[in-house]
């Protein structure tokens, strides 16, 4: 077992600068105001530390371990302010320890989800110590999927991306996104995952995944899978690549062939998943299911596929009314009872030893879960910069190449349909869509505009279609 120490506010006197004292540590690097933030912890740090008369002086560090034996997380503050953050640290730990077993360990950290930093991990504990230092007056991203490409060699049958393509517009450049990463990162995201499109047919992938700063962000990506060979996955893993899902949408290899429009995908797909675990990736299958899979029993089956392949999770997604599907019938959508179906599955397959993990969608953003995502704890950007709530949502809140996340963030969490948390996907509210989305033109490049002051914008995706109505003056 290897403990882990982490220092997460030292202060120092003495050394010149205007308040006489400096802070470092993982709690003084969020990017807030510590002085302004908690301004009674850094007058009482000073005092306590000329008191002591000494140059510097540990107010928190922390000591974790994850035992490979029991499986257990533990937890050891250490510093002056130790004893005010012992309980808080124990209900952490409780909680993490409670989550379920872990799916894998890296760099002496358990994984418990694809999605989320390893416990302990560098990254793991910016992110609470972000949290903490944050407070909740201004909720953030933790989250964030960018659609490097809106390229791809298939042409599926249900695919959420379809409508964003645009041969008029620019996707972004390697730098582009190396600027899109630094500030997701500085809003505080530690989940970065890369999708498309397919990402891997964008040469510059590697970089993408380099300028992930490791220490604060998992790097991750969805797949069609159909590229994955053994050179490839050596690149991903050296690049610094956490975690990837790779998308299988039948459990019949014909049938996915089928959806996914190219022969052998299936067989292709899923060698491709083996040389990724081969090649030391954590590895996922991406599926969706509609209310034939639950009932007749293939959301269960593909359960058990993914144990035979091997791979650490499985994220079974709701069929979601967007991209080519986007005028789907509501028999097509999952019911309620389908809902709690996937639900006990997920209990199911999740109290059982081995892996995989199973994540449903229905359980996690439902009203036992996280609920909604989109513009909570996750945005999404398309390939040209536009900002959306998330990668099913076709709303966009502003363009990078016109705004800073930042300001994008705040207009969408300003916005009256996500200024309050929702406990369900509202991309399958009809309420939702009967007010933001079925009123979107049947012809126009997506994403649409939240917002109408957006279409003066110099990089509104509606400025680009070229002659549509809604830009014109
Ligand atoms: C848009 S794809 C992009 C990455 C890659 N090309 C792939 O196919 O995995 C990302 C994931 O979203 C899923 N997806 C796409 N459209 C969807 C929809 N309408 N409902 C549910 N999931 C969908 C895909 O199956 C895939 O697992
Ligand atoms: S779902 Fe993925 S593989 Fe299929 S067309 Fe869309 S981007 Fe390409």
């Amino acid at each position: 077992m290897t403990t882990k120490t982490f220092d997460m506010l030292t202060v120092e006197t003495g050394n010149g600068s205007a308040l006489g004292m400096r802070a470092r540590g993982f709690l003084a690097d969020q990017k807030v105001d510590l002085c302004r933030k908690h301004p009674w912890l850094m007058r009482a740090a000073t005092a306590v530390t000329r008191l002591r008369r000494r140059g510097e002086t540990q107010l928190l560090g922390l000591e974790m371990a994850a035992d490979p034996e029991t499986q257990k997380i533990s937890v050891r503050p250490t510093g002056l302010l130790a004893p005010l953050f012992r309980r808080q640290l124990d209900r952490l730990v409780q909680r993490i320890n409670a989550y379920g077993r872990p799916i894998a360990t890296h760099n002496d950290g358990f994984v418990y989800t694809l999605y989320q930093p390893p416990v302990p991990s560098t990254r793991m504990v910016n992110h609470f110590s972000r949290v903490l230092v944050q407070g909740r007056d201004l909720v953030r991203p933790t989250t964030c999927t960018l659609q490097v490409t809106t390229r791809c060699q298939l042409d599926c049958y249900h695919c959420s991306a379809a409508r964003f393509k645009s041969a008029e517009r620019e996707e972004l450049t390697t730098d582009e996104w190396i600027g899109v990463v630094r500030q997701a990162e500085d809003l505080g995201v530690n989940n970065i995952v890369l999708t498309g499109g397919e990402p891997l047919l964008r040469k510059d992938i590697y970089d993408l995944i380099r300028a992930v700063n490791h220490d604060r962000a998992n790097a991750a990506m969805f797949t069609n899978g159909l590229l994955l060979t053994d050179e490839r996955v050596a690149r991903l893993r050296e690049a610094g690549l956490f975690s990837m899902m790779v998308s299988l949408d039948d459990v019949r290899p014909e049938k996915h062939d089928e959806l996914r429009r190219v022969p052998d995908g299936f067989r292709k797909a899923v060698e491709g998943m083996r040389r990724a675990l081969d090649g030391g990736l954590l590895v996922g299958i991406s599926t969706y299911v509609g209310p034939e899979d639950v009932r007749e029993g293939r959301a269960e089956q593909m359960i058990e596929l993914a144990r035979d392949i091997g791979v650490h999770e499985i994220t079974i997604f709701d069929t979601v009314p967007t991209g080519k599907l986007l005028p789907l019938e509501d028999e097509q959508l999952l019911s309620e009872e389908d809902k709690q179906g996937l639900i006990e599955l997920e209990r199911k397959h999740n109290a059982r030893e081995g892996n995989p993990h199973v994540i449903t969608q229905a359980f996690i953003n439902g009203p036992d879960g996280a609920g909604c995502f989109a513009g909570y704890i996750q945005f999404y950007m398309t390939a040209f910069g536009d900002v959306n709530p998330c990668d099913f949502t076709p709303l966009t809140f502003g363009n990078i190449r016109d705004e800073s996340l930042a300001a994008i963030w705040e207009r969408m969490l300003a916005h009256p349909a996500y200024c309050t948390r929702s406990d369900h996907c509202r991309m399958q509210d009809p309420e939702f869509r009967r007010k933001y989305i079925d009123g979107i033109p049947e012809d126009v490049l997506l994403p649409w505009p939240a917002t109408g002051d957006l279409l003066g914008h110099a990089h509104c995706p509606q400025k680009c279609a070229a002659g549509h109505a809604a830009c014109v003056g």
